[in-house]
């Protein structure tokens, strides 16, 4: 990708988007969309997704997007009163928006959620809940992009919507996908003390740099990757990353074990 490249963040205002805007400040242009304001990137916009007219013209021109917009919340009573504008429409919207606007490189941030049914099984269940006994971590199997999804509620249904709109723009407009089926970014930058956060917790340092990856990494077509930071209990192949992106996590949610209560 070019110098300097123009990279739109949807979502700017909300909590990925500020660890993001203040780590690829320097890196890229960056061009933001949110309804509510997004301090430190000068011009945002501030509009609803959900008005594809609107938000055209921040799109023009851009080398890339990160779509990050979405009602985030992922408990099994979500309602699609929010679901449909917020994850279905806009999502719509900002792939109509980036084919309007020549930009080649989408990246959609999906969820590890969309396989979180595989959690209900052994050995993942197990994992999922710090039930280690005679557990090789390094035994595992893990799940892996090439298997059926598994989405474990609306919220997570609706971020099929978004990677199933993103392999049609690949193929029918040439548009370069990037999936990133995230984990756990927390507003404080370690995990949680509950066992599941050792699987999906994402620094913050990870979190710019997968998201560089996403970006600039040369030959995508289609791409769909989990991402985590490199946690030693691993459920989703978060391996992919590396292979396809060139993603180096530096942190592992293991290094804070001994300062979690469990
Ligand atoms: N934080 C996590 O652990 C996590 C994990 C997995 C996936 N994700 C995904 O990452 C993305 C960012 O998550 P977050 O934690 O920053 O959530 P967040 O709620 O803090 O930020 C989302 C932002 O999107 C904006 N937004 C929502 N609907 C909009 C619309 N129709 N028009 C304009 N703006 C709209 C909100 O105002 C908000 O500022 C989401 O897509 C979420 O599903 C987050």
């Amino acid at each position: 990708m070019a110098e300097q490249a123009t990279v739109v963040i949807t979502g700017s205002g909300g909590r990925i988007g500020a660890i993001l805007r203040r780590a690829l400040a320097g890196k890229y242009r960056l061009r933001g969309i949110d309804r509510v304001p997004t301090p430190g990137v000068p011009g945002a916009l501030v509009a609803s997704l959900t008005d594809l007219d609107a938000i055209l013209p921040v799109f023009t021109g851009a080398d890339a997007v990160v779509h990050l917009a979405a009602d985030p919340r992922h408990t099994p009573d979500i309602g699609w009163d929010t679901l449909i504008p917020d994850n279905v429409v806009a999502t719509a919207n900002v792939y109509e928006a980036a084919r309007q606007g020549g930009v080649k490189r989408f990246v959609f941030f999906s969820s590890m959620h969309v396989c979180g049914m595989y959690e209900n099984d052994a050995p993942w269940s197990r994992v999922a809940t710090g039930d280690y006994a005679g557990l090789d971590p390094a035994g595992v199997p893990l799940v892996t992009a090439e298997m059926p999804a598994r989405p474990d509620g609306p919220y997570a249904v609706s971020k099929m919507f978004g990677e199933a709109l993103g392999k049609y723009c690949a193929e029918a407009y040439g548009m370069e996908v990037v999936v990133v089926r995230l984990g756990t970014v927390g507003r404080e930058d370690g995990p949680g003390s509950d066992a599941r956060s050792f699987v999906s917790w994402l620094s913050h340092r990870d979190l710019a740099h997968l998201t560089e990856r996403a970006i600039d990494a040369p030959h995508v077509t289609y791409e769909v990757v989990f991402g985590a930071s490199d946690n030693t209990w691993k459920i989703y192949d978060t391996l992919r990353a590396r292979s396809r992106l060139g993603y180096a996590p530096r942190d592992n949610a293991e290094h804070f074990r001994a300062t979690r209560a469990r």
